[in-house]
């Protein structure tokens, strides 16, 4: 019985009629040139060359592209006889990118699957003498594979972070992109194929061109030493080689002009600066930072603040606060995953309207100017990671996805003073193997990021109906979805639930609402009507509101959104728990009840 061998099909088929249909493991020669949190760069403001706009697609659902290797672009034999082939990249159909395909076409608005996007483009060699040329992608949900010049590139798996890939030295003067996107759900995939959001395909953020020197700033963060003395800056500095040097930082506005001693590559300093203006919701202040290296120049702007917990209470800038929060999707009806910044900031600004100073971006890494907008507008964020209901904890490269998601996220948004909270996941059941896995994310994104604090959002132990999830020994706040009222109809179990519970850290209320259908009105005792959802939410707040140890909630959730499970007569496959419709137009009463609740805050 013949054994297949990834040797054969490696040395390129030694059977004479050994043709691709017959290769079934023909994705194995592409599981190389991992793309990871090891080629994230710091890439704000730096010169750029858009590959936005039009883009050659299509659909293909059988993976032909990688199965015969279409990035080869074998149109002729070795006798200049031209060939039969599958594809026309030029005279396939246009779609504008960055975009979520579903969005683009009644024919694509469910499709899950493999599509190839190609596009030609130019390059001056002459205009970028002695830089590097980097490729960003800001986003592909879910496995990008990546091409270029009829060569592979790499391998990016993870829905909602950037990737770069070093193309310096196969960038032509004329050039061909390939990028084949699959949004396929899969069990051992993070998320797995099982949500309760829509999974929109495409390659969604922005493709760009990125220039730099030839030794650069790859990375840094500055940010508040958590001493709370409020007065003391640290900087961390790391190039893109393990060379020695002196880097600079400059802040025009205080007077601060410091050398950072470079060694192997990496340097670090503290600092005292006096009378620094904190960054809050009330008082985004933002401080213009450069950093500069050799012919190397970075600048971002930079709000400093310290975040922290101390027993049951978080501390922003060593004031106790209460975060008057809502959770969000990265969605709209018009453009899918693919929001445009007027959208972050309209949501942001509703949210502002609500009484928010905090928001849950659920589940998932939004785009890295919601947080930039939050840092301009002032709400505080809780960014996470979609390690979502039943990820496969016990497969070691699920968590090598997982892991390497959360270093990209966290690696993006250093510097985002809006964002305090890291989130490791959401409602996933407590047993061993999850606790180990999702316990070294927490590890990880401490590791990675001394300053802010970590989370997740953890369920109930239903059988003791109280709050007994053993991730939270590891985490600084606890999260904690409750649906008491809705999924749990007997409501008077939220107050046992509370006074059973003794935690011995700060919770936040990350989920709790009810579905209504808006502008569907009726009895208070009618789920799915907009006066059900107001009692949920005046029985909700009043209740939390009692609880010393709750110092936080993000009700579930700002807009209603799309989502395949729901296909009752009112929700018609969206989710119905948003104070407002989906295209944000019409605002639900519990809206009120919920603003009206912050205000008095
Ligand atoms: C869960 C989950 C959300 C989901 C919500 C709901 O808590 O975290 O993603 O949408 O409940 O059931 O509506």
């Amino acid at each position: 019985m013949y054994q297949f061998n990834k040797e054969d099909f490696m040395v390129k088929k030694k059977a004479n009629n050994f043709q691709d249909i017959h290769v079934e493991d023909y994705l194995a020669e592409y599981e190389c040139n991992f793309i990871t949190s090891k080629t994230l760069m710091y890439d704000y403001n730096r010169k750029k060359q858009s590959l936005n706009g039009e883009w050659n697609f299509a659909v293909d659902q059988y993976d032909t592209c990688l199965r015969q290797k279409w990035f080869l672009e074998y149109y002729k034999d070795s006798q200049g006889f031209s060939l039969p082939v599958d594809f026309s990249f030029d005279t396939w159909p246009l779609i504008n990118l960055p975009c979520s395909w579903n969005t683009i076409a009644p024919e694509f608005s469910i499709y899950d699957g493999p599509m190839v996007f190609t596009k030609c483009f130019n390059f001056s060699k002459e205009e970028h003498q002695n830089q590097k040329v980097f490729l960003k992608i800001g986003a592909v949900n879910y496995t990008a594979r990546i091409f270029i010049n009829k060569k592979y590139l790499g391998i990016h798996r993870g829905g909602s972070t950037p990737f770069y890939i070093d193309i310096t030295d196969v960038i032509l003067p004329e050039n061909r992109i390939i990028i084949v996107a699959d949004n396929t759900r899969r069990p051992e995939q993070v998320p797995t194929e099982n949500t309760d959001w829509f999974n929109y395909g495409g390659v969604y953020r922005d493709v760009e061109l990125i220039f730099t020197p030839e030794v650069f700033i790859k990375n840094f963060n500055v940010s508040l030493v958590k001493d709370n003395n409020f007065k003391n800056i640290q900087t961390n500095i790391e190039l893109s080689e393990p060379v020695d040097g002196i880097a600079c930082l400059k802040i025009d506005e205080l007077g601060i002009e410091k050398q950072i001693q470079i060694s192997g590559g990496k340097g670090s300093l503290i600092f005292e600066k006096e009378n620094l203006e904190l960054w809050s919701p009330e008082n985004p202040k933002l401080y213009k930072v450069q950093i500069g290296y050799k012919n190397d120049e970075l600048c971002d702007e930079i709000g400093f603040r310290q975040i922290s917990v101390e027993n049951q209470k978080i501390l922003l800038n060593g004031i106790q606060i209460f975060l008057k929060g809502i959770s969000c999707h990265e969605e709209s009806v018009e453009n899918g995953k693919a929001l445009t910044d007027e959208e972050r900031i309209e949501n942001i600004k509703i949210a502002k309207e609500l009484g928010c100073n905090f928001m849950r971006l659920a589940h998932y890494p939004h785009h890295e100017n919601a947080a930039r907008i939050a840092d301009k507008l002032g709400l505080l964020l809780w960014e996470e990671v979609p390690v979502y209901w039943a990820i496969k904890f016990n497969r070691p490269a699920t968590y090598m996805d997982a892991e390497n998601q959360l270093k990209e996220l966290i690696l993006r948004d250093q510097n985002r003073a809006s964002v305090i909270i890291w989130s490791v996941g959401n409602e996933n059941a407590d047993t061993d193997d999850r606790l180990a896995f999702m316990s070294n994310l927490a590890k990880t994104a401490h590791k990675l990021d001394s300053t802010r604090l970590v989370s997740a959002a953890c369920l109930v132990d239903q059988i003791n109906n109280k709050i007994a999830d053993r991730l939270t020994d590891f985490l600084d706040v606890i999260g904690i979805n409750e649906y008491y009222g809705w999924y749990n109809p007997d409501f008077e179990k939220l107050p046992q639930m509370l006074n059973n519970s003794a935690p011995d850290k700060p919770v936040i209320i990350t989920e709790f609402g009810a579905d209504a259908l808006p502008e569907l009105h009726g009895s208070e005792t009618e789920k799915g009507n907009e006066e059900y959802q107001e009692w949920v939410y005046k029985k909700q707040t009043e209740t939390l509101e009692k609880i010393n140890f709750i110092q936080g909630m993000t009700p579930w959730i700002l807009y209603d959104f799309r989502c395949p499970r729901r296909s009752s007569s009112i929700q018609k496959y969206y989710n119905r728990k948003g104070l407002l419709s989906p295209d944000k137009k019409y605002r639900k009463k519990a809206f009120y009840i919920l603003q009206n609740f912050y205000k008095c805050k």
